[in-house]
């Protein structure tokens, strides 16, 4: 499916990004494995994917780069190009979260998490941009959130999450003249991110509180699973076989996939004269402007105590 294609998988050390640096591999594509280089003595992760992708019959190789700045991004293209001569696939998937209260979040829990995520696949995709434009063909995968639909407690998190998708939506509208194709996903897995105790809290709180913790789906433990399906559904979406999709973004997770709308205006109401609050507070107006409209987030609010 993938035969003679070289791909690079950001955070492919571990979790999600190993998932799709397999799966790939599995497909035919030489893999640049990108991850952090090994710390305070740790294993090198990066290292580990290769070894088990090469023991498949695979071809891959390590590259250790943080992927949060514009050079980094520049040197991680470079190493796919000098490793195999050319790039036709790009997955951007590194990343980590750093919960806080938006009352408590500091300016480096801020930027750090924006780094990594926004500045992350802006770099590696502004470095590719130019080769897929000049040989006219290539697929980029970003990796969204559903916690981008909203996330108690990691609003850095849900903004950055979301920013790839406004991201992904645009790169889709400029490189479709070259045939370029960018789509993103909002997966879920049990990873070291994405632990069980993690998705175990959002269940307990969901159900304390009365509302999904992240996005619009309430989470279930029993559609929690391992990556590999995250890794399988990429590789697809990074075959021909998944077109004609550019500038969607998919659900995948626990043997479900699924395909997101795009937000549209629901009602609107127009006068040429313009709307000032007394107008806007006029029984009528308000009642269809709001309606159907509900406080969805305070219901529960004094049992909130103790939960996340
Ligand atoms: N697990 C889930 O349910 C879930 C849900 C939504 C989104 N995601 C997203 O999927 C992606 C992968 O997450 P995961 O669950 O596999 O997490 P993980 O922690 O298991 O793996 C993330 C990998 O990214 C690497 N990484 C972190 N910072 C890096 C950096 N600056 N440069 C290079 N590599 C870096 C880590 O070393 C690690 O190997 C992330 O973008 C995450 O936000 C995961």
């Amino acid at each position: 499916m993938l035969g003679g294609k070289v791909a690079i998988v950001t955070g492919a050390g571990l979790g999600i990004g190993r998932e799709e640096a397999l799966a790939l591999a599995t497909h035919g594509a030489r893999v640049l494995v990108n991850d952090l280089a090994p710390q305070d003595g740790g294993s090198d992760n990066a290292a580990e994917t290769v070894r088990m992708i090469r023991g498949a019959g695979g071809e891959a190789v390590a590259f250790h780069e943080d992927v949060g700045s514009f050079d980094a991004g520049r040197r991680i293209v470079e190493a796919a190009l000098d490793a195999f001569g050319r790039l036709d696939i790009l997955v951007n998937n590194a990343g980590f979260a750093r919960p806080a209260s938006i009352a408590e979040m500091t300016e480096e829990e801020w930027h750090s998490v924006i780094a990594v995520h926004l500045t992350g696949h802006f770099a590696t995709t502004r470095h590719a941009a130019p080769i897929f434009r000049d040989q006219r063909s290539g697929v980029i995968v970003n990796t969204a959130s559903e916690s981008g639909l909203g996330h108690l407690g990691m609003a850095n998190y849900a903004a950055a999450k979301e920013g790839i998708v406004a991201f992904t939506k645009s790169v889709a509208r400029e490189l479709a003249q070259y045939g370029v194709r960018c789509n993103a996903i909002r997966p879920r897995a049990l990873t070291n991110m994405g632990s069980e105790k993690l998705f175990e809290t959002l269940t307990t709180s969901q159900d304390v509180l009365g509302f999904p913790i992240h996005g619009n789906r309430w989470v279930n433990l029993d559609e929690i699973n391992p990556p590999a399906q995250v890794g399988q559904f990429v590789a697809w979406l990074c075959s021909d076989a998944s077109r004609p999709a550019n500038g969607e973004t998919f659900f995948v997770g626990g043997g479900t996939v699924g395909l997101y709308s795009d937000p549209e205006i629901v009602r609107s109401m127009h006068d040429a004269d313009g709307w000032t609050p007394q107008r806007l507070s006029e029984p009528a107006a308000r009642a269809y402007l709001l309606d159907g409209v509900e406080d969805r987030y305070s219901g529960k609010a004094a049992r909130r105590e103790g939960v996340l």
